[in-house]
């Protein structure tokens, strides 16, 4: 078979390099890719929905999988099915679960589904004399796609202000800043939640703890994740049971039957569990409806069933006959960001702000081959080496029977990388 990734960062390098395990691929294409990615699969130059559609049909792609949620929303879905071309995503219209956070917001409560108590503004007036009547701490969020930084947590009603002046005024997330969805803070356990999703039938994965702050002791900015381990301490199999019946199951019931949204792909659900008199509520913070990324780089290597079989599953609305099988062992990802350097006109403060791009990488080839390594944002430079071209750059990741145990392994292995300004989390993991 032949199979095309859409994508170019560390989750999208993860999907291709476990499609390029399944014996029944011949050959891995991944649009557009990066430097690293190009070592386990051919790049493809195709940025926008409609190349990439052209060169699935001249290449005769057997099955396309979508790494980000960008394409999704754009469409990608809806265009290849329609010329035919097998593909694994929900359609533009699911995508609004992703795109939207005020519009489904407004969907989970009409469902029933446990959500945080909010409130939708397009006028930034409104939302500041909200946050100022309900006085308690609040999350405020971006309607529309931010990379995974447009929800801004505050523990005041001044931060409240200045988030919404930041989101809606300054527009520091350009259009995704017309409207907010102003979040009750709820304090419990965070955990992200993935299931294979046909449009009918469920299949949960395993779950991962990511690190959205850019600092240990979760402190700094919120980012697109600074790195995961799996499987999840928390999840037991009674939890699985409770996220299935209160949240998953009835909100692909309920898009189906009420919105007209068929959602077939993966799921992930970004839940707060919170607990009274010993009855734990999953309260959906976020839908997401693709892998996360640096989840998948700790799901992905866990899962013994070829992801071919699964994603056959999900076209032929078979999964419910489905029952992947997963290695028990630690996963734990580390991620290297390009950090705070001197550029030519002051300091650059480094992801998730302005960083420096094209600075030459060190050391990855003394990584110990038992690790794997997958390239969120390198090129080749000029010399054959690699140098960086993104926010977050590379991520190990480890494998150990204990937690303990593959975060040292992790640990030790990044060391040996280094270019000018990297950064990573060495709390990830830590009991
Ligand atoms: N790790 C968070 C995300 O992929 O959205």
């Amino acid at each position: 078979m032949k199979i095309l990734v859409i994508g170019s960062g560390g989750r999208d390098h993860a999907i291709a390099w476990k499609f390029k395990r399944s014996p029944r691929v011949k050959q891995v294409f991944v649009a557009h890719g990066n430097g690293g990615i190009s070592e386990t699969a051919t790049c493809v130059n195709a940025k926008s929905i409609e190349e990439m559609a052209d060169f699935a049909r001249k290449e005769r792609i057997d099955l396309t999988f979508v790494g980000p949620e960008k394409p999704l929303s754009a469409g990608i879905v809806d265009l290849f099915q329609g010329q035919g071309l097998p593909i694994i995503g929900p359609d533009k219209r699911t995508s609004r679960l992703e795109s939207s956070k005020c519009d489904t917001k407004v969907m989970l409560r009409e469902l029933g589904i446990p959500i945080p108590e909010f409130a939708v503004f397009s006028d930034p007036e409104e939302a500041r004399s909200y946050v100022r009547r309900v006085g308690y701490p609040v999350v405020v969020k971006a309607d529309g796609l931010a990379a995974g930084k447009g929800s801004l947590v505050c523990s005041s009603v001044e931060e409240a202000e200045k988030a919404i002046q930041e989101i809606m005024v300054e527009r520091v997330f350009g259009e995704a800043g017309t409207r907010v969805d102003i979040e009750k803070r709820l304090f419990g356990r965070e955990l992200s939640f993935f299931c294979f999703c046909d449009g009918y039938s469920l299949v949960p994965m395993v779950a991962a703890q990511d690190y959205k702050r850019a600092r240990e002791n979760d402190e700094g900015k919120n980012t697109g994740g600074m790195g995961s381990y799996s499987p999840h301490p928390w999840l037991t199999d009674s939890l699985v049971q409770v996220i299935m019946s209160r949240v998953a199951e009835p909100l692909i019931r309920g898009v189906r039957e009420k919105y007209e949204m068929l959602y077939r792909g993966i799921l992930y659900l970004g839940l707060m569990l919170t607990e009274d008199d010993g009855e734990v509520t999953p309260h959906v913070l976020e839908i997401n409806i693709r892998l996360g990324d640096p989840e998948a780089q700790v799901i992905l290597p866990r899962l013994e069933t070829d992801l071919v079989d699964i994603c056959e599953a999900i076209l032929t609305r078979r999964l419910g006959e489905m029952n992947p099988v997963w290695d028990p062992a630690y996963r734990l990802c580390l991620i290297a960001v390009s950090g705070p350097t001197k550029g030519k006109k002051g300091w650059y403060k480094g992801y998730p702000d302005r960083y420096k791009i094209g600075v030459p990488i060190q050391g990855i080839e003394r990584i110990d081959p038992e690790c794997l390594l997958f390239h969120s944002g390198t090129e080749k430079g000029a010399d054959g080496g690699y140098i960086t071209t993104g926010g977050r750059v590379l991520c190990v990741v480890s494998r150990g029977g204990t937690l303990a145990e593959a975060r040292e392994k992790a640990l030790r292995e990044m060391e040996k990388v280094s270019f000018e300004g990297m950064y990573f989390r060495r709390d990830i993991g830590m009991a």
